[in-house]
């Protein structure tokens, strides 16, 4: 299939390498004395599990359907800063690097996440 036409979870190798960024990625936020604290009553089990769902949805070709909670409420309470987003889009994009994702493939990923900064951050 040509490039272009695959959708970002197919240039990304599937879901299952998906899954594998978003458990990666748990690990170094929650070793992030920036980010740790937000995480600290959360079921990270949980979180991780919607979190594939969602970023699956988020980059997949409409086959998957994120059925948890509304991000707003699930973020407006944890008083999110601007600079704790930013964080957690850099440590996104140092996995995808590790696991030698194309730059343009992350920059698309991290495009997406940009788009929902505004149901997240609430400490502005
Ligand atoms: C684009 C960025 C983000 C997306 C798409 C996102 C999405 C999600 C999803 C789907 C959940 C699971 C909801 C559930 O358990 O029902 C979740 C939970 C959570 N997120 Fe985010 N999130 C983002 C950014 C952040 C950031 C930057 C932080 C903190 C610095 C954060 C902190 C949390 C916490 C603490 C929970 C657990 C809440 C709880 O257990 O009540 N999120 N997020």
């Amino acid at each position: 299939m040509d490039n272009k036409k695959k959708c970002l979870l197919e240039k990304f190798g599937g879901e299952q390498h998906v899954y594998e960024l978003m458990d990666q990625f748990y690990y170094l936020v929650i070793f992030d004395n920036l980010l740790r604290d937000k995480f600290m009553k959360a079921d990270m089990s949980r979180v991780r599990s919607q979190q594939k769902q969602f970023f699956t949805q988020m980059m997949g070709d409409g086959k998957t359907q994120y059925v948890g909670r509304d991000l707003i409420e699930v973020h407006k309470n944890l008083g999110i800063t601007n600079q704790q987003f930013d964080k957690f889009k850099t440590h996104l994009k140092n996995i995808a690097l590790d696991m030698e994702v194309p730059t343009e493939n992350i920059e698309e990923l991290l495009k997406l996440n940009e788009k929902h900064r505004d149901v997240i951050v609430f400490q502005k």
